[in-house]
């Protein structure tokens, strides 16, 4: 860890214990731990939550429910408020939904497993227009472009949108910026929203970059 992410860490409050063993479960059992949000940006998301006062709430991109915790246990009024969560990788499943509980938030949040394009035009036709009043989106890098139009619709006029990872490492400004899917569907999303006279926006370096998005 660089010296200032170590200071940045040490002078943030600390996570909580459920969030402590959802991080230890994560380095246990799957490989891919530097997926998951961290504790910096696990407490920004809490606290957008309760910025916004925010009482829907969707994400697409579980993986092992960190950030899906710290956006939901920001929520003022947890008996009027609900977390739809997407995730493709269904042997996920049982560590997630053992996270929520530890959490106490296993009746604040709906784990939806499968691919989040396929879910998110089911809550097109279950009427969800407009429901929510926030977005995470971090998933699929390759696809940001096709979830941003996908969800815009399910976010209420005033909502916002939050789009993880968009800095990738610097990749979107190198040159020649590298022909990958991932990198290529980064950098769409990113010219997307800037060129969107719907929204207005702003990239925070905050750990990989998240795109803020308020829907106008
Ligand atoms: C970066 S991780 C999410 C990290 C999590 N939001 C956190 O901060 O702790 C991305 C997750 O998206 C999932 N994913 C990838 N493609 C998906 C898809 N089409 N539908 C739903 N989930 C998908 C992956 O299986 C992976 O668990």
């Amino acid at each position: 860890m660089e010296a200032a992410d170590r200071y940045i860490l040490e002078h943030s409050s600390a996570q909580d214990e459920a969030l402590a063993w959802i991080q230890r479960q994560t380095n246990i059992r799957t490989n891919h731990a530097r997926m998951l949000s961290g504790a910096v940006q696990g407490r920004f998301l809490k606290m957008i939550t309760e910025m916004l006062d925010a009482h829907h709430i969707l994400e697409l991109g579980t993986f092992t429910g960190y950030s899906a915790v710290c956006l939901a246990s920001g929520f003022r009024e947890p008996e009027k408020s609900h977390l739809d969560t997407l995730e493709l990788n269904d042997e996920l499943e049982d560590l997630i939904l053992e996270g929520f509980d530890r959490a106490g938030l296993a009746d604040t949040i709906s784990l939806h497993i499968g691919d989040c394009k396929e879910t998110l035009r089911r809550f097109h036709e279950e009427g969800r227009k407009g429901r929510y009043d926030l977005v995470f989106i971090d998933a699929n890098k390759r696809e940001y472009p096709e979830y941003y139009d996908l969800v815009f619709d399910l976010v209420r006029p005033g909502g916002w949108i939050l789009g993880d990872n968009v800095l990738w490492d610097g990749k979107v400004w190198e040159e020649p910026m590298p022909q990958d899917k991932q990198t290529l569907g980064i950098a769409k999303f990113n010219d997307m929203v800037a060129a969107d006279p719907r929204v207005e926006s702003v990239i925070l370096p905050l750990r990989d970059g998240l795109n803020i998005i308020h829907k106008l």
